[in-house]
């Protein structure tokens, strides 16, 4: 990933706004035409289409090892040495944030086989194994980007086990479809960013997790100064033009912080991962968080 990335990816994004007008304006769709909010989404919607499957292309190397618990201290653990992974893999009832157009629904199945053949789908996840996983709350408020969402359901098999909560984290309390202290995991792959009020709805997530609960994490956060003060600097000038282009996402964000801060951990594994290099506009962590 090149200090050009970001110009390249919001140049992709803006070639997707004509065609989200022109469908808003054949289908006479006003409220999308007249509302901002309602427009990114849509536009959104379409561009991650697209986007999508390519940010998954680069980030399955990081994101299949840390659902099945292969991720420590930033570092991968290669599948013949799981039985030195200390965090246990995906399990049991799961709250997947912002899910998109479903790029990681297939790792919920227990038909998914990874690279490495993990077939042993125990209840609770072990150490470097993913568990069964029972249910899937996908928290999605974005309407354009459900058919494919779905679509995802589907082709993993899994309509009996995800269900689409259809709307932001910050109204799914008064949604009632998740009760507080029931979800097993907490998914979060590159959702903070967008959502709004993140340090309290951070906070409000925490309290959906049973006590032992796992929060699975990786999010691009804030780079800070300390680290280079010129990548900080550019990443600010980027981010003056980037949450308008990418559907509301904010490269500024203290995630890692608010994550720590949410409420009282048994044990905190979050950490940039091992070899990123320090000039990436978006930084990463990744790690997992127990309650
Ligand atoms: C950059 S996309 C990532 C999607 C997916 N996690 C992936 O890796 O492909 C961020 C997602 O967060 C969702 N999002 C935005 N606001 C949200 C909110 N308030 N609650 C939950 N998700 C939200 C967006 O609709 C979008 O699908």
């Amino acid at each position: 990933m090149t200090v050009f990335f970001p110009w390249q990816f919001m140049f992709k994004s803006m070639t997707y706004l004509p065609g989200t007008l022109l469908h808003a304006l054949k289908n006479r769709d006003l409220t999308t035409l007249f509302s901002w909010s309602k427009l990114q989404a849509a536009w959104f919607g379409r561009f991650w289409a697209w986007a999508g499957p390519q940010v998954r292309q680069g980030a399955e190397v990081t994101v299949v090892p840390l659902l099945e618990g292969r991720i420590t201290n930033g570092s991968v653990i290669p599948p013949s040495d799981r039985s030195t992974a200390v965090h246990p893999g995906i399990s049991g009832a799961v709250l997947e944030i912002g899910p998109g157009s479903g790029m990681w629904v297939s790792i919920f199945s227990d038909k998914y086989q990874s690279s490495s053949a993990d077939s042993s789908h125990d209840q609770q996840g072990k150490p470097g194994h993913r568990g069964r996983v029972t249910r899937v709350y996908g928290v999605e408020p974005n309407p354009a980007v459900h058919p494919l969402l779905r679509q995802q359901i589907a082709k993993a098999d899994l309509q009996d086990v995800y269900e689409v909560v259809p709307v932001g984290i910050e109204d799914l309390a008064s949604s009632g479809r998740v009760a507080p202290q029931s979800v097993d995991c907490i998914v979060s792959v590159l959702c903070l960013c967008s959502i709004p009020d993140p340090e309290r709805n951070i906070k409000e997530l925490y309290n959906y997790l049973k006590p032992g609960g796992r929060w699975y994490v990786y999010e691009h956060v804030k780079r800070e100064r300390s680290n280079s003060w010129a990548v900080a600097l550019y990443q600010a000038f980027v981010n003056l033009f980037w949450p308008h282009i990418i559907g509301g996402c904010e490269l500024q964000r203290e995630t890692g912080k608010w994550l720590k801060e949410a409420g009282s951990w048994s044990n905190i594994d979050l950490v940039s991962p091992k070899g990123e290099p320090w000039f990436m506009t978006l930084p990463h962590v990744v790690g997992v968080l127990t309650k």
